[in-house]
């Protein structure tokens, strides 16, 4: 293994390389030698300047997040960034691929940086539930001023080198080798003898903020709209805002306080849990190394509807062309239509422009002949959820589909097994299984079938995280992951209204929680028609879902269902609703009651933690981390809980059998049966990550 830190010498100039695959993060066997090297270069009278630089594919791109939550060993980063500082000769920072969080708090302690024209650069540790703890929210306001400081640190988005350039955050942008133009950039100032200026001196930038704190008061209030209920975008600000009224040392000292609060919160480990978690679902049994991802350059989708279209989308987003396939022209033209339509939004919110929008457009082709799809290398089907007509299409498509192109269902439920018989290559076929808005929402499910090849696999990570998604790989049952556990997350939402609950009350349960919406506004917005339909196929009912439906209150797309929707969009509690549930009731012999906000949390989120733990049991999620980033990228999930599999460990799984014992004796309904597995756990005091090492 090569050494972490090295040093080497261009003439007067050292030159300090940092080599820790995969991404230099500054673990503690680098913080050790990188600390000692400096020491000996800052009093070393031959060197007349230093450039900092870092081997492999990156620059350092943070602190070593699987060191947080243990104790740190000296030296610490904010001590080897704060001697940087005491340089008397000048610093460089070469920056190449990111520096990120402690990377660029490092590249900040040099008087200088310079980039090379594709480097980003950023402060992320929002996203960890953290802030940055070794300066970051002091010296990033002193060089690109408080206001941008702000929005790059509460949203943790890096920015690029030009924009870094012409902010101040970089001091020169190369194209050519950049440690040769770093080199020459420090030989330049050695030679240049300019005073040199730590950025923990420079005020330039802050005294005009100071004189109006009100307005940048104004500014914070603004940027913390998203926040979410999280404590780290709040400390963020605060911290920021320190800048401009404590000394530096006293304001680093706050900073790394504060650091050192979040990180112990339960907020933070949910966020470095999720940070691995979709890093882990990449990895799949049975798919290796040598399982190579086949090559993704035309995509052919089946159906321009809802899903067709986003999907579509997604992909000429991400720069692949796609042939979109429909029953008839005027099919055709209303959904390319609808993707137009959508792109001129962006286009007037200032996200896109003009030529982009059409360029984009030019990457799709409508068709309604299959032929046309002959030379696609991966074909989605987007049509009806209707076996029947899943297998008109993939028995089309096994016809004309060229050999070694890979076929995928987006169905939601349908069983991928017997898709797959339609064709004569069932080792080509999977599911992939978008979420409704497909070019906005990242979760991609890839429902891999008994016979799906691991290269088929492996192809469908790669390119789903090609055009940005978060892909986990699950197995065949009747809604996979997410669906399957929506439904019993929603299985009691009938009968608690029966037995007292109001749709209000039950959904701010839920919006208290952190999601997005409740369980009612999300069947309002995605139409209650549809479960009515699939009732109705199934000879099933619910008596207040179905009243509503039949007096046509379908939703959002008919101003009303559980709420009235005045504007379109925002609910609001509609009395004719809680009439027609207490007459419902009554006609049921239901004596309605009061139902305390626990009961609704336990009768609606420990039904689904016990399905997360079946799914589990069964194999169709390999790792409960799994199941987490399926319900933060595909439902909304609050990040700052960790998904539901984190937040059931945070409750106590012990307390949530116990409850649904509870619920299962009184009502003998099989959605709080607890799983063998959620009740061995419990009786072991186990964790779920625990069960999946033992299945492994
Ligand atoms: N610490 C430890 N491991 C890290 C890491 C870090 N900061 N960043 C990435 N890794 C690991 C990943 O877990 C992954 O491990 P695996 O191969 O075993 O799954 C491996 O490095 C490669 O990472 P990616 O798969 O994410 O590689 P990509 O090339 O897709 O992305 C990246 C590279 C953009 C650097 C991305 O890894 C990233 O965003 N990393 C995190 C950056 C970050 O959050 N930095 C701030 C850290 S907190 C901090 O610095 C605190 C300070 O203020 C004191
Ligand atoms: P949709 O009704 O909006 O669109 C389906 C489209 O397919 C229509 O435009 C129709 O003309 C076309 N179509 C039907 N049969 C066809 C055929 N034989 N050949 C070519 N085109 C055909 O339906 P939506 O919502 O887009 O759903 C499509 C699939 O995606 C379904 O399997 C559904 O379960 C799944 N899905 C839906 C989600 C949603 O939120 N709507 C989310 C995830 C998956």
């Amino acid at each position: 293994m090569s050494q972490p830190v090295t040093v080497t010498r261009d003439g007067n100039v050292a030159i300090v390389t940092i080599d820790n695959p995969p991404v230099n993060a500054m673990s503690f066997h680098v913080r050790e030698p990188l600390h000692a090297r400096l020491l000996e270069l800052r009093d070393d009278s031959s060197v007349e300047a230093l450039v900092l630089a870092c081997a492999g594919r990156t620059f350092v791109a943070g602190a070593d997040i699987t060191e947080f939550g243990k104790p740190i060993q000296y030296p610490f980063l904010p001590e080897i960034i704060d001697l940087i500082e005491t340089f008397q000769k000048p610093t460089v920072a070469a920056v190449h691929g990111t520096a990120l969080g402690g990377g660029l708090e490092l590249a900040m302690g040099c008087h200088f940086r310079v980039a090379e024209a594709s480097a980003k650069m950023g402060l992320p540790e929002v996203k960890l539930g953290i802030l940055p703890g070794a300066g970051g929210t002091q010296r990033l306001p002193r060089l690109v001023g408080p206001s941008k400081a702000l929005k790059m640190i509460v949203s943790g988005t890096p920015i690029g080198a030009k924009d870094a350039l012409a902010s101040g955050l970089v001091d020169e942008v190369v194209d050519g080798d950049l440690l040769a133009n770093a080199i020459r950039f420090a030989r330049e100032k050695a030679a240049s003898k300019a005073t040199l200026i730590a950025v923990s001196q420079r005020d330039d930038k802050l005294a005009p903020v100071r004189a109006n704190m009100a307005a940048f008061d104004a500014e914070i209030a603004e940027v913390l709209k998203k926040s979410k209920g999280l404590d780290a975008p709040k400390t963020c600000a605060q911290s920021v805002r320190n800048a401009l009224t404590m000394p530096f040392a006293e304001a680093a000292t706050a900073e790394r306080n504060f650091f050192h609060e979040l990180v112990k919160g339960d907020q933070s480990r949910a966020q470095r849990h999720l940070f691995f978690a979709e890093r882990e679902a990449n990895k799949v049994p049975g798919v290796g190394k040598d399982d190579k991802p086949r090559k993704i350059a035309k995509v052919g989708v089946i159906g321009a509807g809802t899903m067709g279209g986003g999907i579509s989308m997604s992909f000429v987003n991400g720069g692949i062309p796609v042939t979109i396939l429909e029953m008839s022209d005027e099919a055709l033209k209303r959904g390319l239509g609808v993707i137009e339509k959508n792109y001129g939004i962006s286009v007037s919110r200032g996200s896109l422009t003009e030529e982009a929008k059409a360029k984009r457009m030019s990457m799709f082709k409508g068709t309604t002949d299959y032929a046309d799809l002959a030379d696609c290398d991966l074909i989605i089907e987007a049509v009806f959820e209707e076996m029947g007509v899943k297998e008109k299409v993939f028995g089309t498509l096994d016809k004309i589909a060229k050999p070694g192109a890979i076929l995928a269902s987006n169905t939601s439920y349908l069983d991928v097994n017997e898709i797959a018989k339609f064709t004569s290559r069932p080792q080509d076929v999977l599911g992939m299984h978008f979420f409704s808005p497909a070019n906005v929402m990242k979760l991609l499910e890839i429902v891999r079938g008994s016979k799906t090849a691991p290269d088929v696999i492996a192809t469908a990570i790669a390119v789903g995280k090609a055009i940005g998604k978060v892909p986990v790989v699950v197995g065949v049952c009747h809604g996979f992951v997410g669906n399957r556990m929506l439904g019993a997350r929603g299985a009691e939402a009938e009968d608690l209204l029966l037995e007292g609950a109001t749709p209000a009350q039950a959904d701010k349960v839920f919006t208290d929680f952190g999601w997005p919406m409740g369980t009612y506004q999300m069947w309002d917005l995605a139409g209650l028609d549809i479960g009515w339909r699939t009732r109705k196929s199934l000879g099933k009912t619910a008596a207040i879902g179905d009243a509503l439906c039949e007096q046509g209150r379908y939703g959002q797309k008919t101003g009303k269902g559980y709420y009235l929707y005045p504007d379109g969009r925002t609910p609001v509690s509609d009395p004719e609703v809680e009439a027609l549930i207490v007459e419902k009731a009554r006609e049921k012999g239901i004596n309605r009651r009061d139902i305390s906000n626990e009961e609704i949390t336990e009768r609606m989120m420990y039904p689904m933690i016990n399905e997360g733990a079946r799914i589990l049991e069964e194999g169709i999620a390999i790792r409960s981390s799994d199941i987490d980033t399926v319900w933060v990228n595909g439902y909304g999930f609050p990040v700052g809980k960790g998904g539901p599999m984190f937040w059931a460990e945070l409750v106590g799984l012990p307390k949530i059998v116990e409850r649904l014992d509870y619920w299962y004796g009184k009502t003998g309904k099989e959605v709080y049966n607890p799983s063998p597995l959620l009740r061995k756990l419990a009786a072991q005091n186990g964790s779920f990550a625990d069960a999946t090492k033992a299945a492994a």
